[in-house]
């Protein structure tokens, strides 16, 4: 585990940074009250209801109701995730980020190096002068501009043109090997990529991390991607979605499909909020951070049944991810990319708006292919399976389908409720949420308290009796306050596995200071015989905790609402707040 401070990091820039500042670079700021105001960025306005508290470091807009600190302010407002924004603050305000560990990243910078100039190589090698890769691609409707906007490049037929390049280039043989880009035999280097069209796989932080290379014409394999290695982990990444996710952003819904071709070739007709699984099944990983730009998805995979299965399988980890997904079937042509090259952008838009239905409805309709509902068996068969996919959904969503195909289908709501409730509710949908990175708002700078530490302790020490309750927690990412605390959880969770924690494995894994750390809380920590009232003491004092930083953001919130003028005062929505406000107080004093 290496990596760069970044609780340090956010400390600094919340003691140092002027948020007035950072926000009054991007918009126009105007005093007033006790603060600042103006127009805010984050939805449609006239009349400023925009304000900024210099003295809290924290914005709040009246009418949108989005707010935050400093750093989720460029978070937002240039769309960056958490740590880029801390990175770009940190850049501008002359704040150094502290290294961690050194090596794993120093080697990871390596790593990037490489594959950048091995993606300027293959670009060039397309871009300059007459070759196969470029003429296949026009071939195949692409135009020179999306070919350099995606840098998409061509690795020629013979056998070093790489190697030989990157290696003058100083680029080391191990290297070379471990990204995939280079094979050895007989004691020589040979380029891993020939005859191909080049996709460099680029994350949404602007690195390259990964290739995938499409043969000319027929062949196998027909694509040929870079292996995992330090920089590349396919669950991670999706291809085209450093180029779509300002789309995605501005669209309010991303559009994913299969493969790299789909993607390029749907975005260079104008549809830009577009990213590719690239033929393996979405992951919960690639769901979260496609989450970050898009809060629904309509997937567009391949018409064939490879394509179908995708999909069932994607609207459910979409969904367990809290996306949105629909789910449209291209009726012309085996691909978003055939049909998009044969009837174009508004014929795709226009079959989007008619055809694409909800995940469940098409979940509903493919299930219904493979029964037939005449047959009284087969009738009774399809209705359990009908239930089961009812059970996962929320009681709200369970209700209006229950309606919806009892009618459809023929049979009472009520006979249709009683199979929901019977039905086996195999996966639940209550997929907790991983330890996401911190909630920049939540983070205090300043010392953690002594309550506040001694929850972590206890939690960790719960975790090393009984490790379950890991999946409990994972709600509750503030509770580990500690740099320490942190990253012991963050090791554990990497060494759980369905209910059981390798606690050998864990301990040699782990640095000297997280050990001692460790060591430290199994000696002096004692959880009495009731682990869970334990357990529980622990989520009511950080639920108790939750409620008072509402209380705190809700007091700056109506402090700040002296910088409006009197007509934008929306006095339902202060209302409103006061109202949360008494709730949380009577509800922190019920629990003394
Ligand atoms: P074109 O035939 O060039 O239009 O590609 P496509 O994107 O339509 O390919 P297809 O639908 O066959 O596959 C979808 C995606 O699966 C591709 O974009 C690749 O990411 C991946 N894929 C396809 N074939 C292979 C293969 O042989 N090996 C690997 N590793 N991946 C493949
Ligand atoms: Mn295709």
């Amino acid at each position: 585990m290496s990596g760069k401070n970044y609780s340090k990091a956010v400390e600094d820039i919340k003691s140092t940074v002027n948020i007035v500042d950072v926000i009054g670079s991007a918009i126009t700021l105007k005093r007033s009250g006790s603060g600042y105001m103006g127009c805010c960025p984050f939805h449609k306005e006239k009349t400023p209801s925009f304000s900024v508290s210099e003295s809290k470091g924290f914005y709040h807009c009246f009418g949108c109701g989005e707010h935050g600190d400093v750093i989720k302010f460029v978070e937002k407002y240039y769309n960056l995730d958490f740590q880029s924004a801390v990175e770009k603050l940190c850049a501008q305000y002359g704040i150094i980020i502290e290294e961690t560990v050194g090596p794993s990243d120093k080697k990871k910078e390596e790593y990037y190096e490489a594959n950048k100039q091995a993606a300027r190589y293959f670009y060039d090698r397309l871009s300059k002068s007459a070759n196969k890769g470029y003429e296949y691609m026009s071939g195949r409707g692409l135009s020179a501009k999306t070919m350099q906007f995606f840098g998409i490049g061509y690795a020629g037929e013979d056998w070093t043109g790489l190697v030989d390049k990157l290696t003058k280039n100083g680029v080391r043989k191990d290297v070379l090997i471990e990204l995939g880009l280079a094979a050895e035999k007989n004691g020589r280097l040979y380029d891993k990529f020939r005859g191909r069209v080049i996709f460099p796989i680029i994350n949404v932080r602007g690195k390259v991390i990964g290739f995938g290379g499409r043969i000319i014409g027929g062949g196998e394999p027909k694509y040929l991607n870079s292996p995992e290695s330090a920089v590349y982990q396919k669950k991670y990444n999706l291809y085209g979605l450093n180029r779509s996710k300002d789309a995605m952003l501005r669209e309010g819904f991303g559009i994913l499909v299969e493969g790299y071709m789909d993607c390029v070739s749907l975005y260079q007709a104008g549809i830009e909020n577009v990213a590719a699984s690239c033929g393996t099944a979405l992951t919960p990983e690639q769901a979260k951070l496609l989450k970050r730009y898009a809060k629904s998805v309509v997937l567009c995979y391949d018409s064939d049944n490879a394509g179908i299965n995708a999909a069932i399988r994607g609207i459910d980890v979409l969904r367990e991810a809290g996306i949105e997904v629909k789910v449209l079937n291209v009726d012309d042509g085996k691909d978003p990319d055939e049909y998009i090259k044969k009837h174009g952008k508004d014929s795709f838009l226009d079959l989007m708006r008619r055809k694409a239905v909800p995940g469940v409805e098409y979940k509903v309709a493919i299930l219904k292919r493979s029964y037939d509902l005449k047959d009284h068996t087969q009738g009774i068969k399809f209705l359990q399976e009908l239930a089961s996919i009812i059970k996962r959904l929320s009681p709200v969503e369970a209700d209006i389908y229950i309606q919806k195909y009892s009618k459809e289908f023929g049979i009472s709501e009520g006979a249709l409720r009683r199979e929901v409730e019977a039905a086996s509710g195999d996966k639940t949908q209550d997929v907790p949420v991983r330890h996401a990175a911190q909630p920049s708002g939540s983070e205090k700078s300043g010392q953690p308290s002594r309550t506040q530490l001694n929850v972590e302790h206890m939690l960790i020490r719960l975790i090393m009796l009984k490790p379950s309750y890991i999946e409990r927690i994972r709600d509750y990412p503030e509770a580990f306050v500690s740099g320490r605390g942190r990253s012991v959880i963050q090791s554990m969770e990497s060494f759980y596995k369905n209910g059981e924690l390798d606690m050998d494995a864990l301990r040699s894994e782990l640095s000297d200071e997280d050990l001692l750390y460790l060591d430290k809380i199994e000696e002096k920590i004692q959880i009495g015989e009731d682990m869970e009232k334990s357990f529980m003491d622990c989520v009511s004092k950080l639920e108790r905790a939750r409620r008072e930083a509402r209380i705190e953001e809700i007091d700056a919130i109506l402090d700040m609402s002296d910088t409006l003028p009197e007509e934008a005062l929306d006095q339902e929505y202060i209302n409103k707040l006061l109202m949360e406000k008494q709730q949380l107080i009577i509800k922190n004093k019920g629990e003394n």
